[in-house]
């Protein structure tokens, strides 16, 4: 576990192009194990006599295990003791239910822009909350892609700090404000922003609002498109900031 990075970061800065590192999320955004996650913590819930809706589960989107919990119990105090067993409980229900991850459950259009990021130079990294990732990406096929994995393991401090961004461009060597993070949860979006990177979520533009753009999953998706939008966003806010000063 590394120490946690400096979060002085100026949240006003807009980051630079073009795009030299690529950052995924994964739980939603490669794949679909963020059902599997609400799935694993509903059963938990209903064992433990919790409400828990669906809709209680978008605030959990990004979040680590132990933060999830606490979230779910709401104002009800347990020892330390049972609050480890509940999450090593609600992992081994989400352990069973990866267990027959495929490739085939790679969202749509992710396969394709790894490859082409890949193609292009692009250094890629993964940066997830969970811990499972690594056991994920081995499942769905995809670890080659990858030039360094950034995990629930790899900082103390986990969405929405930046420090899991931060550490996960450190390790491909590529200055923050040339990396781009694709995100589907407001923590990782806030995340990305304040480490000064390019953010873009994948999901409804509802959830996503401070997304510098929002795309409904990753399919057409290409490092040329990317920095089309990208240059005009950067145009815009420009122009807009200068705009201000007269
Ligand atoms: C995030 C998920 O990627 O990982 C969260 O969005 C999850 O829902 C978190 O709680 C931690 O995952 P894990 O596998 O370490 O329990
Ligand atoms: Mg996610």
């Amino acid at each position: 576990m590394n120490n946690p990075i400096s979060t002085e970061m100026n949240q006003t800065l807009l980051p630079q192009l073009p795009i030299m590192g690529a950052i995924f999320d994964l739980d939603g955004v490669l794949t679909d194990t963020s059902e599997l996650h609400f799935r694993a913590w509903k059963k938990l819930a209903d064992e433990e006599k919790v409400l828990f809706t669906r809709k209680d589960n978008e605030a959990l989107r990004g979040i680590s295990r132990r933060e999830s919990l606490l979230l779910i119990l709401k104002d009800k105090v347990v020892s330390e003791t049972y609050l480890q067993e509940m999450m090593a409980r609600k992992n081994r229900y989400y352990i069973d239910s990866i267990s027959t991850l495929t490739p085939k459950d790679l969202l749509p259009g992710s396969q394709e822009l790894l490859e082409n990021l890949r193609k292009e130079g692009i250094k890629i990294a993964l940066g997830s909350a969970s811990k499972n990732a690594r056991s994920v990406i081995g499942s769905l096929g995809i670890e080659h892609f990858f030039d360094a994995v950034a995990d629930g393991e790899s900082v103390l401090n986990q969405k929405p700090a930046p420090d899991l961004f931060l550490y996960a461009s450190k390790m491909i060597g590529i200055p923050s404000s040339n990396c781009v993070v694709f995100e589907d949860a407001a923590a990782g979006i806030e995340a990305a922003l304040v480490a000064g990177m390019w953010a873009v979520g994948i999901g409804p533009q509802m959830r996503l609002p401070s997304a510098h753009m929002v795309f409904n999953n990753l399919e057409g998706i290409t490092l040329k498109i990317l920095s089309t939008l990208l240059t005009r966003v950067s145009d815009l806010k420009t122009h807009l900031s200068t705009e201000n000063i007269h």
